[in-house]
C-alpha cells in the first residue's frame, strides 16, 4: 500500500474522476474526505466505497466552506496530507455569446477554488509541520484554446499556472505541487459536454462524444480508472523530487 496511514481531501469527489481517486486512494490505505458540494451523494459515495472514506461538505467557491472543511480533516484524521483540487464546472459558447455570469461561476469554481483551497490546505500542512502533496486537476483543454471553449480553457491554462508557481514556493516547506492533465474523460461532465456541442455544432446527441472518442491516438475516451494511476504515483513517496509539474495522461493525445 503506497498511501497507508495519509489522510486525504478530494474536492468534487462524489462521481467522476475524483471518485475513482478516492476509490484507489483507499485501496492504497489512505483515508478520504469526499468533499463535494452535493453532500447527499458524496455520503452515496462514501457509504459504498467503505469506512475509509467520509462525506464532507464542501463549496469550493465559499471561504468558510473551505475553512470548515479542512477543519474537519483535522479533526476527524490528525491533520491533512494530499488534496487533490478536482470540483470544475463546464460550460462552452461562441466567444460573441459567452455571457459574463458563466465567466464568473467558472472561474470562481475551477480558478479561485483551486486557489483558496490550496491556500487553506497548505498553512493547515505547514502549520502541522510534516509536509504533503497537493495535486491540481487540469486539462488538455489548458493546454491550447479551443473555438467554443474560451471560459473553460483559460480557466485550466490558469490551474497549469497555479500549480507552477504554488509548486515553486510550497516546496521549501516539504509540498509538492504538481497537476494532471487529462484529455477526454467519460463522465457525467462530458455528457453535458456533447449536449452543449450537439447545440453549437448542430449535432445529434452522441456524436461529438463518438467523434472525440474515435480522436483519441490510444483509441477510445478515457475512463476515471485511467487517471488514478497518476494520482496514486503524485501522491507517493515515488514523487518526492517532482514539483510544480503538470502531466498529460490522455490517450496520446497532447504531448509536452
Ligand atoms: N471529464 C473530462 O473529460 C475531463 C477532461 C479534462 C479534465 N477534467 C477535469 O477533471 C475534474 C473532474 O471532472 P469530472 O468529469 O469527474 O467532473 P464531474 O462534473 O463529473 O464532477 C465534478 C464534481 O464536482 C462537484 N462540484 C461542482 N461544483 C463544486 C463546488 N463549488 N464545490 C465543491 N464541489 C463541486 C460536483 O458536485 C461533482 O461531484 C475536473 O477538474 C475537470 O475539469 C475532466
Amino acid at each position: 500500500m503506497r498511501l497507508k496511514g495519509k489522510s486525504a481531501l478530494i474536492t468534487g469527489s462524489a462521481r467522476g474522476i475524483g471518485r475513482a481517486f478516492a476509490e484507489a486512494y483507499v485501496r492504497e490505505g489512505a483515508t478520504v474526505a469526499i468533499a463535494d458540494i452535493n453532500l447527499g451523494a458524496a455520503r452515496q459515495t462514501a457509504g459504498e466505497i467503505g469506512d475509509k472514506a467520509y462525506a464532507v461538505k464542501l463549496d469550493v467557491t465559499d471561504q468558510a466552506s473551505i475553512d470548515a472543511a479542512v477543519k474537519a480533516v483535522e479533526d476527524r484524521t490528525g491533520g491533512l496530507d494530499i488534496l487533490i483540487n478536482n470540483a470544475a464546472l463546464f460550460d462552452l459558447a461562441p466567444i460573441v455569446e459567452i455571457s459574463r455570469a458563466s465567466y464568473e461561476k467558472l472561474f470562481s469554481v475551477n480558478v479561485a477554488g483551486t486557489l483558496f483551497m490550496l491556500q487553506a490546505a497548505s498553512r493547515s500542512m505547514i502549520a502541522r509541520g510534516k509536509g504533503g502533496r497537493i495535486i491540481n486537476m487540469a486539462s488538455q483543454a489548458g493546454r491550447r484554446g479551443e473555438p467554443l471553449v474560451a471560459v473553460y480553457c483559460a480557466t485550466k491554462a490558469a490551474v497549469i499556472s497555479l500549480t507552477q508557481s504554488a509548486g515553486l514556493y510550497l516546496i521549501k516547506h516539504g509540498i509538492n505541487v504538481n497537476g494532471i492533465a487529462p484529455g477526454v474523460v467519460d463522465s457525467d461532465m462530458w455528457d453535458q459536454v456533447d449536449a452543449l456541442f450537439a447545440k453549437y455544432e448542430n449535432r445529434p446527441k452522441g456524436e461529438k462524444k463518438r467523434l472525440v472518442g474515435e480522436g483519441v491516438p490510444y483509441g477510445r475516451m478515457g475512463k476515471p480508472e485511467d487517471l488514478a494511476g497518476m494520482a496514486v504515483f503524485l501522491a507517493s513517496d515515488e514523487a518526492e523530487y517532482i514539483v510544480a509539474q503538470t502531466y498529460n495522461v490522455d490517450g496520446g493525445q497532447w504531448m509536452s
